[in-house]
């Protein structure tokens, strides 16, 4: 069989075994990915092909390394990431859920460790990250470390639901840029581009939306497998 043919099945086979729901959720967070991923552009720029897309960065072009290692990780662990939420997925597919997983927690770590050197080590002028953007990003770049190390740890003592727990509140992290370029496009179709202590608070206001949506996620789970448990219960 040719690999034309191998992703024509799986394909089918996807589209199958997943329901209307896991499809939306889905294609919600591939989408939320696509703005982020057009650091593609960016990589491709600082190989020295002129594209003259994206604005100027005098820091990626002066230490261009953390960015390199920022963004292939950052867009993979995005991508990768949408598919390791979707129970059937998970069901249907196991060893693709553990390979997944691995390469996850890899390009997670490289995100949020590069992320992390970025904010500190970058000459930033105030307009692009103020005290408050430095403070939010620091704050964040720990916490996607932590819950990423934290699912791992529970993982190995296969500890599911806390694992899970863990592993959703680093996506709604990682997924923060997503959210950012939403907000920031309904922020400049009504006002003008963000600068300084509005940009923060912009940039900001995209991790607490992304942190709220994950605690909801997490307490909707609880409440389905505790309805599932009690079904069962009554059934026997
Ligand atoms: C995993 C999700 C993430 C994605 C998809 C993402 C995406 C990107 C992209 C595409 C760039 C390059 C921007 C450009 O070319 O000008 C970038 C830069 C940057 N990211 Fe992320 N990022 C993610 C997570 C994070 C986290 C968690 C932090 C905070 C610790 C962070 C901090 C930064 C910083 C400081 C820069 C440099 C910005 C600049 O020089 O203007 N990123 N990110």
């Amino acid at each position: 069989m040719n690999s034309t043919l191998v992703a024509y099945f799986l394909g089918y086979r996807l589209m199958n075994h997943l329901n209307k729901t896991e499809w939306l959720v889905l294609l919600g967070l591939l989408l939320l990915s696509t703005i982020p991923s057009l650091g593609i552009i960016r990589l491709i720029e600082l190989l020295n092909v002129d594209l003259n897309i994206m604005p100027a960065n005098p820091r990626i072009e002066v230490e261009p390394m953390p960015a390199v290692f920022h963004i292939i990780s950052s867009i993979t662990y995005c991508i990768f990431g949408a598919f390791q939420f979707l129970p059937n997925m998970r069901s249907y597919y196991p060893i693709w859920h553990k390979v997944s997983g691995r390469v996850l927690v890899l390009t997670g770590v490289i995100s949020a460790s590069s992320g992390l050197w970025m904010t500190h080590y970058y000459a930033f002028p105030v307009s692009l990250q103020g005290n408050l953007l430095y403070l939010v990003r620091i704050t964040v770049g720990l916490l996607m470390l932590m819950f990423i190390l934290l699912g791992l740890f529970f993982i190995l003592k296969n500890k599911i639901p806390q694992h899970q727990e863990c592993m959703i509140r680093a996506y709604a992290i990682g997924q923060g840029a997503g959210t950012q370029s939403i907000i920031f496009v309904i922020w400049m179709m009504i006002f003008d581009e963000p600068n300084g202590f509005t940009r923060d608070v912009l940039m900001a206001t995209a991790w607490v939306v992304n942190l709220a949506l994950a605690e909801w996620v997490i307490n909707r789970v609880k409440l389905t497998s505790r309805t599932v448990i009690k079904t069962n219960y009554k059934a026997m």
